[in-house]
């Protein structure tokens, strides 16, 4: 489970108290926990034993009372690899499976975009209620997998079917959960990414450069790793960090070393997307010596840089998808259709930066994607994690 994200939903049962040892377990065996409680069930476990065992601090209610700052579901639901509920409450079952949202873990299961795993544990006669039943059912129609309630002896005092699973066997579920979910196409295929802006040096401490994030490149890595993809992420100079186990991330300054890498990492590829913003020109010579300002004037003369993504296409073979990026802001679908056939393109995702909040620098994009076949398809404004989704789930169709 190396490098899993696991949001750990904990509900008010007794139950609750064994969840300090399935974080641990879950910790042990390398997947990053988050825990996330319903307020009551802090009555049975206290969050500082959650946030020490886990290591990140447990969200709780909608926003925080003292500084009001905001709790994001939305953010939670989409760092998980998967949401476990454990233990799942009667209570908040029929929450789930009715679709209420009076908490902020309801909140973040209504958000999940990855699977959500669920551990029922109740009562017996609760377990055995049909209203139990019908939920349960219910949520399983709705895509829920539910680990199975075990018998033995219950708070009650009472014997019979109603125990939570224990930690063991939910680690065991969720590392068979992980191994067998590999997307069928995009799973154990090798992609190759660049990402953020190239910085091109004029002397020792000035360079030209761009103001791309890197961050639509990184949530297209974040992405293909979630669906079992093995990733090389090469990156120029970002803010950003991402490690995974499946993840080769390396990091370069210059459109040139950035050309070097990928010609070193393009035949191992099935999968190429090139996201880098990468600068057009380059200074024909760098100082050695740091410019100093003597004169009033001071003239820079630029040469083009190599086109990366050309090369690429130049030198893909036929099992090889290439994806490209293009900023258009006039003829959007022309120039671009123009750059999927110069370049040797299987698809090219057009920003356009004329909408607000779009491209470079936001979190959020606006794209349209042109395909080999002539597919066009445009999307709205969203979070550049939802982008890579659309871009991937397009790929898939054109592989398929
Ligand atoms: N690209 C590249 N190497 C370059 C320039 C661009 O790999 N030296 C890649 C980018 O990563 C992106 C695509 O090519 O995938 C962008 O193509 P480009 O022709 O630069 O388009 P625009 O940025 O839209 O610029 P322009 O229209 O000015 O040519």
């Amino acid at each position: 489970m190396k490098g899993k994200r696991v949001l750990l939903g904990i509900t008010a049962g007794i139950a609750a108290y064994k969840t300090a040892y399935l974080v641990r377990i879950l910790k042990k065996k390398g997947a990053d926990v988050k825990c996330i409680m319903t307020p009551a069930s802090s009555d049975f476990i206290s969050p500082l034993v959650l946030s020490t065992l886990s290591g990140h601090p447990v969200s709780i209610e909608f926003w925080n009372k003292k500084d009001g700052t905001w709790n994001n579901h939305v953010e939670l639901a989409l760092w998980a690899d998967v949401m476990l509920i454990a233990p799942l409450t009667a209570n908040s079952l029929s929450k789930i499976a009715h679709g209420a949202c009076d908490n902020l873990l309801l909140a973040t299961y209504l958000s999940m975009k990855s699977s959500t795993i669920v551990a029922p544990a109740m009562d017996l006669d609760m377990y055995a209620h049909p209203t139990t039943k019908e939920n349960l059912s219910r949520i399983a129609k709705h895509g829920v997998t539910i680990i199975p309630a075990e018998e033995g002896e219950l708070a009650s005092g009472l014997h019979g079917e109603g125990r939570m699973a224990e930690p063991e066997t939910i680690a065991a579920f969720l590392e068979d959960y992980f191994a067998k979910r590999k997307d069928p196409v995009l799973g154990n295929k090798h992609v190759l990414i660049t990402a953020g802006p190239t910085f091109e040096a004029i002397d020792p401490v000035r360079f030209i450069g761009n103001h791309s994030s890197g961050k639509m490149g990184y949530a297209i890595a974040n992405r293909f790793l979630y669906l079992g993809a093995k990733v090389t992420l090469i990156s120029g100079p970002t803010n950003l960090d991402l490690e995974h186990p499946e993840l080769k991330l390396i990091r370069v300054n210059s459109a040139d070393e950035m050309l070097s890498e990928v010609q070193k990492e393009w035949s191992h590829a099935d999968i190429g997307v090139f996201a880098a913003a990468v600068a057009d020109y380059k200074p024909v010579n760098r100082s050695k010596q740091k410019i100093k300002k003597s004169e009033n004037e001071l003239e820079l003369t630029l040469v083009k840089n190599p086109d990366i993504l050309k090369w690429a296409g130049e030198n893909k073979n036929s099992h090889q998808a290439l994806i490209g990026f293009a900023l258009e802001t006039e003829n959007v679908v022309d120039n671009a259709k123009g750059k999927l056939v110069a370049k040797n393109l299987d698809m090219i995702v057009v920003n356009t930066p004329n909408d607000e909040n779009a491209a470079f620098g936001y979190d959020t994009n606006k794209i349209t994607i042109l395909d080999r076949h002539n597919n066009q398809e445009d999307f709205e404004l969203k979070s550049k994690e939802l982008v890579a989704v659309d871009i991937i789930e397009h790929l898939k169709k054109i592989l398929k």
